[in-house]
């Protein structure tokens, strides 16, 4: 294999270690804002240069964000190019059109490390359907908001202070918004349920609450129900369509989810067969992200040519059913007394309410106060 890295940062530097290693694959060149040792005489300015080159025939694409990784991507395949990629913002937001361009050229699309990092999740979440129905996945799928509410957990500390060491570890990044606000988790939901379900679920379909503005008060309220606060992502198939959510739940202390510590990620699935399948892991981080890439590479070596599913198809979500109780903590005055299960001081117990309501009471409740805090019970 003949590949052509498409940025240098902390993913591509760890490819590029990680291949040296290995027999067989060789990166010939790498479009880079700045050259720097390990990559001259392979580093480029341009992306025509890859693009352009037939005997580039793979191109692995970490430079993050939409454009221009979308076009660069896509006119990879239409070169003839197997993609790989570790950008879940382009994969969510393209993904049935890149769908499209690996069938009509034939070429290999794999993104595992988009979702979850170093954890071989969408391999075998692909691999599990086969012979089976997966009929939910979910779990913790972010590392960044798992470290800053277990150091919240454990001492008491203020948010801003955990974002601060997370940002100091290197675990969020300087402009923490996609981490802490849910959009890093929904977009890997929404690939996740495509894959599972053979369908497109809409990363704009997905009700979507973070973390920022929770308080220790908030990982108290947790605790005197037995819970741990954790940023979790749902998804079930329904007869119709499928349920999708993300948001900060109160997971009971004996449920495994409420066990993930610091930045790790645990994610699962369930299938009619299987049952329940966990796997857990480092969700970021150079080397395992990296490694996750390099293994995409070798599935192409091996000569897989596909995605992890052939159908998309827009799927309808349908956040109305499976009612639970919800945690509100707001200072607005117009919460409705008639939903409230438990009140104390400035927050209340909801009775069982659908997402799509719990939802739908966030946003009013924003109106008047931004800083609302909202958190699915879980039993
Ligand atoms: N870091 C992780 O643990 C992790 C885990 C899973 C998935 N991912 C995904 O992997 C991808 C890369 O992440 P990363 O952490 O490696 O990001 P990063 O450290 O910011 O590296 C990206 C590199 O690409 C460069 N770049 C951006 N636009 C470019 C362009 N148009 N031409 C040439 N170079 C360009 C950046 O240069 P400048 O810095 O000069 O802008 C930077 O050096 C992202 O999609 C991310 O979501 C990362």
């Amino acid at each position: 294999m003949k590949a052509a890295l498409l940025g240098h940062g902390t993913i591509g530097v760890g490819v590029d270690r990680i291949v040296k290693e290995i027999p067989g694959i060789e990166i010939v060149r790498v479009l880079a804002l700045e050259t720097d040792e390990e990559i001259i005489g392979r580093h480029t300015f341009s992306a025509d240069d890859i693009l352009g080159d037939p005997e580039i025939d793979t191109v692995i694409e970490v430079m993050g964000g939409i454009h221009p990784a979308w076009e660069f991507i896509s006119r990879a395949m239409e070169a003839g190019k197997h993609v790989v990629t570790a950008n879940k913002a382009v994969v969510a937001a393209y993904y049935r059109e890149l769908l499209a361009l690996q069938k009509k050229h034939g070429v290999a699309f794999r993104c595992t490390a988009a979702v979850g990092g170093g954890i071989p999740w969408l391999v075998n979440l692909s691999r599990e359907k086969q012979g089976d129905r997966i009929t939910k996945i979910g779990g913790i799928m972010n590392g960044t908001t798992n470290y800053i509410l277990s150091r919240m957990d454990l001492e008491g500390i203020a948010f801003s202070d955990a974002l601060l060491d997370a940002q100091k570890l290197g675990y969020a990044e300087k402009d923490p918004s996609a981490d802490i606000d849910g959009d890093d988790v929904r977009r890997k939901l929404s690939i996740s349920a495509s894959v599972a379900y053979d369908c497109f679920v809409d990363e704009q379909m997905i009700p979507t609450a973070g973390i920022r503005s929770v308080l220790p008060e908030d990982l108290r309220a947790a605790r005197e129900k037995g819970c741990v606060l954790k940023l979790a992502a749902f998804s079930e198939r329904l007869e119709a369509g499928i349920s999708a959510c993300v948001a900060p739940f109160f997971v009971p202390r004996e449920r495994l989810l409420a066990s993930v510590p610091a930045n790790v990620n645990l994610i699962s699935l369930t299938a009619e067969h299987a049952g329940e399948l966990c796997f857990s892991g480092q969700g970021a981080g150079r080397y395992p992200t990296a490694k996750n890439v390099v293994l995409d590479l070798l599935d192409i070596v091996s000569g897989v040519r596909c995605f992890y599913t052939e159908a998309a198809a827009p799927a309808a979500v349908d956040n109305g059913s499976t009612p639970t109780a919800w945690y509100f903590r707001t200072v607005s005055e117009d919460f409705p007394e008639d939903l409230v299960s438990e009140r104390s001081g400035s927050s209340a117990v909801t009775k069982p309410l659908s997402v799509l309501e719990a939802f739908r009471l966030l946003d009013e409740l924003r109106k008047k106060d931004p800083a609302v805090f909202m958190a699915g019970i879980l039993s």
